[in-house]
């Protein structure tokens, strides 16, 4: 007797499993039937489950104070939230109602916290840790910020070039900053640094020839952040304690100086076996932290993140249906699906980014080793197993069945929207840059016209759900 689908997961992981289960034959998502919604919506439809939102906000901050509490670190926690990772209104505003500060990343996030904060879901008192390039633009508003009254703006300086800016745009008013660290992105082949931040040797002297002494600004903060995720690996900690060291040699000349940001880079559960001890990674970071400021006798600096995926990846699922299937030779089979997997989880096509990948339907069927197609047509649009080992099995069904099969990505939440331009939408708010048309008039003179201006904040607010 051959193996069911069911079997396979049974006896391949923990299951049922935090998020999943079956009823009726069925996967359900924390409880939700997902049959329900597709008998209800129909296929495709991508959701958002906000409630988890709120478990992954109190679930860092509870380990975080315990760790505080329990290596008796004189410092707070401050979670902030990454708004780039999912902009919309439900979204954010979820994520507010467990009181986290904001980290932004371009000019129209500042439209966005204004809008918030209209709506009164957002105080003056809380922290705003602008990150990203300071354009004109952004730095603009980030100054208008100070001189509305929110209290706890933080600009991190991305380079060095953006303080004469800042100061241009200052006037009298005194800006609190940060300074962010770059990073030695993880060695692929060999070690490069990365071009967003300031260079961790340059830093200091930065520091005392242009930010000591300056009347408009106030070094509060020194941000890094390690783009591949915090990993218990030694690069990870290598990165970790350059910004720590960093840190102390600056503390001992600025006074001012008095949090340490480590951004984002928590992970998601991407697979059903996923195994990450969030808890011991936190005392480590804790500890660290506190062993490295007693050595040196200086005061525990408050910790401030910035998680994005962490936050909102596990919320989210895009559900399909299989139109057909299709054997291409012996050993390739093919489930056609009723969208693109390249429109709805680029990061599936792009950085080979992997989603949880369940049936809805059919657990009691056998199951093949299958590759899912999308219905657009480039070649490249396709998910399948791919050398981690992380082999798509799916159940087999004949092609007469009277119902489909039901697909569904999950932890999708983060990131996919943006990315892939939802409705309008764009990576970090950066808006659609203006579009002029050339063409040639009938004696064949270039003429040339603005077909649509540059997105505006009013256009992707629409879009994002806000009022
Ligand atoms: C400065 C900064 N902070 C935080 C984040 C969020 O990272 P993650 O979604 O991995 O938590 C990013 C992501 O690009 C970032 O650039």
């Amino acid at each position: 007797m051959k193996n069911s689908y069911f079997d396979l997961i049974d006896q391949t992981y923990y299951f049922p499993q935090e998020g999943f289960d079956l009823r009726d034959e069925h996967l359900t998502f924390h409880g939700i039937s997902l049959k329900h919604l597709i008998d209800k919506y129909g296929t495709p439809f991508r959701f958002i489950y906000l409630p988890k939102i709120g478990d992954q906000i109190k679930k860092a901050r509870n380990l975080f104070n315990r760790a505080i509490k329990k290596s008796g670190y004189k410092g707070t926690y401050n979670f902030c939230y990454c708004t780039k990772c999912n902009h919309f209104s439900h979204v954010v505003s979820e994520a507010l109602k467990h009181k986290v500060n904001l980290e932004t990343s371009s000019s129209f996030d500042i439209d966005l916290i204004l809008n918030l904060f209209k709506e009164g879901k957002f105080s003056k008192d809380r922290f705003i840790v602008n990150n990203g390039y300071k354009t004109d633009d952004y730095l603009q508003k980030i100054v208008h910020l100070h001189e509305l009254g929110f209290r706890n703006v933080i600009v991190v300086l991305d380079s060095m070039e953006e303080l004469k800016r800042l100061m241009h745009f200052a006037g009298s008013n005194k800006i609190k900053i940060g300074l962010r660290m770059a990073i030695n992105e993880e060695p692929q082949s060999s070690y490069y640094t990365s071009r967003l931040g300031i260079r961790h040797d340059e830093m200091l002297d930065f520091y005392k020839s242009h930010i000591q002494g300056n009347d408009q600004v106030e070094l509060q903060m020194l941000h890094f952040f390690v783009d591949s995720g915090i990993k218990d690996s030694l690069y990870y900690w290598g990165e970790f304690q350059r910004a720590l060291k960093l840190y102390i040699n600056l503390k001992k000349e600025c006074d001012s100086l008095n949090q340490f940001n480590l951004g984002g880079g928590f992970p998601i559960r991407n697979n059903l076996g996923f195994e990450y001890d969030f808890d011991y990674m936190i005392r480590e970071i804790v500890q660290n932290i506190a062993d490295a400021c007693n050595a040196e006798e200086i005061p525990h600096p408050n910790i401030f993140t910035e998680f994005g995926k962490y936050t909102v990846g596990e919320a989210g699922a895009i559900i399909f249906e299989v139109l057909e299937q299709k054997k291409q030779n012996d050993t390739e089979s093919w489930y056609i699906i009723n969208n693109s997997l390249m429109n709805t989880i680029p990061d599936a096509w792009s950085i080979q980014e992997k989603f949880i990948l369940l049936p809805i339907n059919k657990w009691n069927h056998e199951y093949q080793r299958v590759n899912i197609g999308g219905i657009s047509c480039d070649h490249s649009d396709y998910y399948n197993s791919d050398e981690l080992n992380q082999e798509v099995l799916l159940p087999t069904y004949p092609n007469d069945d009277s119902t489909p099969l039901y697909l569904g990505f999950f932890h999708t939440g983060a990131y996919q929207d943006a990315i892939s331009g939802y409705g309008g939408i764009k990576h970090c708010l950066i808006p659609s840059p203006k579009h002029v048309i050339i063409d040639r008039d009938e004696k064949g003179n270039i003429i040339d016209y603005v077909y649509r201006n540059e997105q505006s904040a009013d256009e992707m607010f629409k879009l994002l759900g806000y009022k």
